[in-house]
């Protein structure tokens, strides 16, 4: 068992203060601009997902590390390799979520939120960490909004209508050419009987696996569909289909989600090979991808049904399908058709100017009766010159000024200057929040 203690000899100093400390690996800071962005695209994603009925869950960003190796499954790269520990004072393994699905299921386990009417429409917005290797769309933090539809029959509906909800939210956001890739990996004993055709497919190439192939046929064949090694992908392309292998409920079933999708005019491409890297899922399993990215290694959206996650957590039997969508990922997408997306149009805007120590003293109440006449007004307090403040009420596209002197404050009066033309005008202070509002329309 490690130890609790930080051991602060292992912070390492170089140079008496130190190197610079930056933000860890493959982690991002959002800054305010990204934060425009990522506020629409939380603000579309609450509209769409709250028509749909899913109701908004928060769930901690640290749980036991048991919830993901029993659900995700111990021989997914996630659990095996990418997970965070986290070093507590108490005695449990605590992780870094790498997911939110599990951590949904144990809240609606532990709530008993199968005692509401069923089922639950649930989603979530927050970050996720995995310890992958930095690359352009994969980092270590990153966020997602997800979806989850718990508990009632394991009705395809639900399937599709997940399909649905996060196609017409990436739709709201303009991105076009995007694929459904679409698969059923069916029920456990379809399962079962498919894993025995692929390995005795894979044992007929034995010489030619790549080294992770070989680990994989013993701890998770259906992986082996998703190897990317060169030397593996003939040997996935001759491989016996999962659609060939499932029972006769689960092919309605499947059947069933591809009639919904098309009677929302929603297209999808069959992609028999698609299996996704969390071990959760039985029935239908899905990702969205951009055109540009036809081999869907960088999906914007997956997910899929998993109706025995919440047994594997050893309570009630609890039907599920959800899906998550990847913020960043998304955002990169969005900002590749529009790069202006997420900047407000230029409103009109009015900046306070102040000259002075009793025009700043003054300002402060001003700036009040702005506030809550709901009126927005930016400005400096901290600059003291008018040149410098008239340059920051330009940068910031103000389209008027208001400028308090001294003389002003005595005489109980306010200049307003038109931007543009530099025309001013005074009028008496009292007047200022009324007229610039008349101004403003
Ligand atoms: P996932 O496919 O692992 O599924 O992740 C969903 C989405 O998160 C991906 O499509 C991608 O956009 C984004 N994503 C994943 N890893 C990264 C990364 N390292 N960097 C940037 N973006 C990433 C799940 O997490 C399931 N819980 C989805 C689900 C919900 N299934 C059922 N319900």
């Amino acid at each position: 068992m490690p130890s609790n203690k930080i051991n602060k000899k292992k912070i390492k100093k170089s140079g008496p203060k130190g190197k610079q400390i930056l933000s860890p690996k493959g982690m991002h800071d959002v800054l305010p601009e990204e934060a425009q962005a990522r506020d629409k695209l939380y603000k579309v994603a609450k509209d769409v997902l709250e028509f749909y009925g899913f109701g908004k869950i928060e769930t901690p960003i640290v749980e036991n590390a048991e919830l993901f190796s029993r659900t995700v499954g111990e021989s997914t790269d996630i659990v095996e390799k990418e997970m965070y520990a986290v070093r507590s004072r108490g005695k449990e393994h605590l992780v870094m979520r790498p997911e939110m699905t599990a951590s949904v299921v144990r809240s609606y386990l532990e709530h008993g939120l199968h005692r509401l009417p069923q089922p639950q429409f649930l989603y979530y917005i927050g970050p996720a960490f995995r310890h992958e290797n930095p690359q352009a769309g994969r980092y270590r933090q990153f966020w997602q909004i997800g979806a989850e539809v718990l508990g009632g029959e394991s009705d395809p509906i639900y399937d599709a209508q997940i399909i649905i909800a996060f196609s017409r939210l990436l739709g709201e956001l303009k991105l076009k050419n995007l694929i459904v890739g679409i698969n059923s990996i069916g029920g456990t004993a379809d399962r079962q009987n498919y894993k025995k055709k692929l390995l005795e497919h894979y044992r007929l190439h034995n010489k030619e696996i790549c080294k992770d192939c070989m680990r994989r046929m013993k701890t998770n064949p259906l992986r082996l569909l998703d190897c990317k090694s060169r030397s593996c992908q003939n040997i996935i392309d001759e491989a016996p289909s999962v659609l060939d292998h499932l029972s006769s409920p689960s092919k309605a079933h499947f059947k069933s989600v591809l009639e919904f999708l098309d009677e929302a005019g929603i297209p999808y491409v069959l992609k028999p090979r698609l299996v996704r890297g969390l071990d959760y899922y039985n029935k239908t399993v899905f990702e969205i991808f951009t055109e540009d990215d036809e081999k869907g290694e960088l999906s914007l959206v997956g997910g899929g049904r998993y109706d025995y996650l919440a047994e594997i957590l050893g309570r009630r039997s609890v039907a599920g399908v959800g899906a998550a969508m990847g913020v960043e990922r998304v955002l990169e997408a969005a900002k590749e058709r529009d790069p202006s997306f997420g900047t407000p149009r230029s409103k009109k805007r009015v900046y306070l100017i102040h000259i002075g120590d009793l025009a700043k003293r003054k300002s402060i109440s001003l700036l009040e009766e702005f506030r809550e006449a709901h009126l927005p007004i930016i400005g400096n307090l901290g600059k003291t010159s008018l040149s410098n403040q008239l340059e920051a009420a330009d940068k910031a596209g103000a389209t008027l000024a208001l400028i308090l002197g001294q003389k002003e404050v005595f005489e109980e009066d306010i200049i307003i200057r038109d931007m543009k033309t530099g025309a001013q005008e005074t009028i008496p202070l009292k007047k200022a929040v009324k007229e610039i509002k008349k101004r403003l329309k």
